[in-house]
């Protein structure tokens, strides 16, 4: 009982609220992320850059049904909110595109760049509402936002790989 009346407080309260309104940030987010992706890969010089955008947007795909699980497990609909940090991110991906050559490395070293932002801004989201979770006690959202932190953090340091080892060294050659 004691338990009960507790959560009904949180599920009421302004934090909780907030909770939800960022998780419908990011929501809206990685949507618009998996919009973009294909562009991304479309615009690479490099087959190792564009497999990587590949291989992102199917681990996007995975990452919206977790976000649509958490919100299940909330009792909330989930419902997209734009965001428009990731709109803008995006907006700098298009005019990294428009600014550099077509199959030239320097326009791959830009859409590292676009990308590594992008990574970073949803790295800081669900590095801080997994937080958020543990110290609301849910703990099953906790671990789900952590599984999607993680693959976060794996394509952030994949895309890193891909400069260092072949894109921006060619770039500087162009
Ligand atoms: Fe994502
Ligand atoms: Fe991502």
């Amino acid at each position: 009982m004691k338990m009960d009346k507790k959560n009904q407080k949180m599920e009421n309260s302004e934090f909780h609220k907030f909770f939800i309104d960022e998780l419908k940030d990011i929501y809206w987010a990685e949507q618009h992320l998996l919009e973009a992706l294909p562009k991304l890969q479309k615009a690479s010089t490099s087959k190792q850059l564009a497999m990587a955008f590949e291989k992102h947007a199917k681990e996007t795909q995975k990452q919206i049904k977790k976000v649509e699980q958490v919100f299940e497990i909330l009792g909330e609909k989930a419902e997209p909110k734009k965001c428009e940090a990731m709109e803008g991110l995006l907006k700098e991906a298009d005019s990294i595109i428009e600014d550099t050559d077509k199959d030239t490395f320097t326009r791959d070293a830009g859409l590292i760049l676009a990308a590594q932002k992008a990574e970073h801004y949803e790295i800081a989201t669900y590095g801080t509402l997994r937080i958020f979770a543990r110290h609301m006690g849910h703990e099953e959202v906790e671990k789900l936002l952590e599984e999607i932190l993680q693959n976060e953090k794996g394509t952030d340091a994949y895309l890193t790989k891909i400069a260092e080892d072949s894109v921006n060294e060619r770039a500087m050659k162009e």
